[in-house]
């Protein structure tokens, strides 16, 4: 899958296609995979920050902290190759968020990489458990061409809606709580193969494939 374009009605670009959820207890290598996968891309790639802390680790972005300054940015590189690091530092975060998924909606053929999207969401935004632009990114991004993929800790405080929606999930070792959570989604078979997970591997599930794949592992 290596091709960039709107292909069989998504879009796609490196390693990415459709909608893909990264999740994993703390320090399992879930930023650093995405990282991994937003290097595959050959075209436009805007990662929101949520802990506005990955400056230092994301090589070749540019950082911006405003609405206003995405939007000239995109303007001028709209369709083109482009690496963007959103950092929401001052101010409101849901309003930061919020805009921001208007204008990936609005701009569109690009991968909107969302890290910690459990600070996204939650039940003050109402039985979808999440702000109103990302509803319209997870039911309509298709149309707008994007695609996305978040990292949760979390995956209870995640919309289920979100997850529901992801062709694609790379999940990393967690607690046994969270395991039951995913048995909806991959299966007995595919949650019990999770157990047996080991320091940065991750099961790489997608939809329609009986059998899950162990991927990763040590490589830094
Ligand atoms: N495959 C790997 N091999 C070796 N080191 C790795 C690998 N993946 C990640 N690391 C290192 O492990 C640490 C944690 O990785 P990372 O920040 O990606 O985890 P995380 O799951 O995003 O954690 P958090 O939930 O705290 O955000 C980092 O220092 C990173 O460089
Ligand atoms: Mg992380």
């Amino acid at each position: 899958m290596k091709t960039r374009g709107f292909i069989d009605g998504e879009y796609q670009d490196g390693e990415l296609r459709g909608m893909t959820l990264l999740a994993g207890m703390r320090g399992a290598g879930k930023t650093t995979e995405m990282d991994r996968l937003l290097q595959t891309c050959s075209g436009g790639v805007l990662f929101f920050d949520s802990l506005s802390k990955h400056a230092g680790v994301l090589k070749g972005y540019v950082v911006v902290h405003q609405p206003g300054e995405l939007k000239a940015y995109l303007t001028r590189n709209h369709k083109k190759r482009f690496r963007i690091l959103y950092q929401p530092r001052t101010g409101d975060f849901d309003a930061h968020f919020q805009a921001v998924c208007d204008i990936v909606k609005a701009f569109g053929w690009m991968i909107f990489g969302i890290d910690e999207l459990d600070k996204c969401c939650g039940p003050r935004f109402g039985p979808s458990n999440m702000p109103r632009g990302l509803y319209e990114l997870v039911n309509y991004g298709r149309h707008a061409i994007v695609s996305m993929l978040a990292t949760a800790r979390n995956p209870s405080r995640v919309s289920y809606d979100f997850v529901n929606e992801c062709s694609y999930m790379r999940l990393f070792h967690m607690q046994n709580r969270y395991l039951k959570y995913f048995e909806q989604f991959i299966g007995t078979e595919n949650v019990a193969r999770m157990r047996s997970l080991q320091k940065f591997q991750y099961l790489l599930w997608r939809d329609g494939e009986e059998h899950a794949q162990i991927c990763g592992g040590r490589r830094l």
